[in-house]
């Protein structure tokens, strides 16, 4: 089967980072699959799924606040893989805490993951795309919460505006490559982040669920999937003039 390109899919071992890579594999793309060690075994059986789907897969795993794993994760991706065609850097972490609360430690972890940890990702993924000379597709996760700041999780929120911000630079710095940079900006998703979200605000996750399909004027909370569709147009090549932007898939949350 020809191949769209090769898909490095930061993250991928579970919620939306696992739909992306089953999406991006249904698409066409041969993928790389990254998470923590700890999630070795669900990036294994993910593996399995995509090879069954007939596509290439490359299982990278390292944690994306290292640089040097981050070094490691690209150069076995296009040793496996023979190149580097998408970025998706979904990997995240989220704390529930109110900003008076939260400590120098809690920000300076969310800070590592989220904002450094996708940082890397984006420089070492562009520094392989600019190599190749044939662009490329670099699409990061955001949040609503990167839109409009969140209690109860504000030094999350924090980092998802930072990554708006960086993917902005990125778009204007890399378009001269053809290369393109964008955001996912999710709301409420049932993915094991929300769940836990919900288990520390409110005690039961159902009760939080309901509460979240609320803030949607559609009344109900959207799916992995949901978000899977939108990084499967911004990866495709018909995508080529939609740069530097977050894009709000929220159920209607938030509209700017
Ligand atoms: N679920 C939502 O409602 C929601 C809303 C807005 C934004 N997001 C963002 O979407 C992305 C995916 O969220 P999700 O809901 O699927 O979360 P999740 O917690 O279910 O999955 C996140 C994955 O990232 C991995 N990860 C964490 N730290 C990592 C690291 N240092 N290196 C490599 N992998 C690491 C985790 O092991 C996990 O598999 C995150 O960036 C999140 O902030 C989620």
């Amino acid at each position: 089967m020809t191949s769209l390109g090769v898909a490095l899919v930061t993250g991928a071992s579970q919620g939306i980072g696992r739909a992306i890579a089953l999406r991006l594999a249904k698409d066409g793309f041969d993928i790389a699959i990254n998470d923590i060690p700890s999630s070795k075994a669900k990036l294994e059986s993910l593996s399995k799924e995509i090879t069954e789907k007939g596509r290439k897969v490359c299982t990278a795993v390292g944690d994306v606040s290292s640089e040097d794993a981050v070094k490691n994760m690209i150069s076995t991706v296009v040793k496996d893989l023979g190149g580097l065609d998408v970025l998706v850097a979904n990997a995240g972490i989220c704390i529930t805490k109110p900003l008076i609360d939260s400590t120098v430690d809690e920000w300076t972890r969310l800070f590592n993951v989220n904002v450094l940890g996708e940082f890397l990702c984006y420089k070492y993924a562009a520094q392989q795309m600019i190599k190749q000379g044939r662009g490329g597709r670099i699409i990061g996760a955001s949040s609503v919460a990167g839109q409009q700041g969140e209690p109860g999780i504000g030094a999350y929120s924090a980092t998802k505006f930072a990554i708006r911000g960086m993917t902005q630079v990125a778009a204007k710095e890399w378009g001269q490559h053809k290369i393109t940079v964008n955001t996912y900006c999710p709301g409420a998703i049932e993915t094991e982040m929300l769940e836990n979200i919900g288990k520390d605000l409110v005690s039961s996750v159902k009760e939080f669920y309901e509460m979240q399909s609320k803030t949607s004027p559609l009344g109900y909370n959207g799916k992995p999937e949901d978000i899977a569709s939108i990084v499967s147009y911004l990866a495709s090549k018909e995508a080529h003039w939609i740069t530097g932007q977050s894009i709000a898939v929220n159920g209607g949350r938030l509209t700017l």
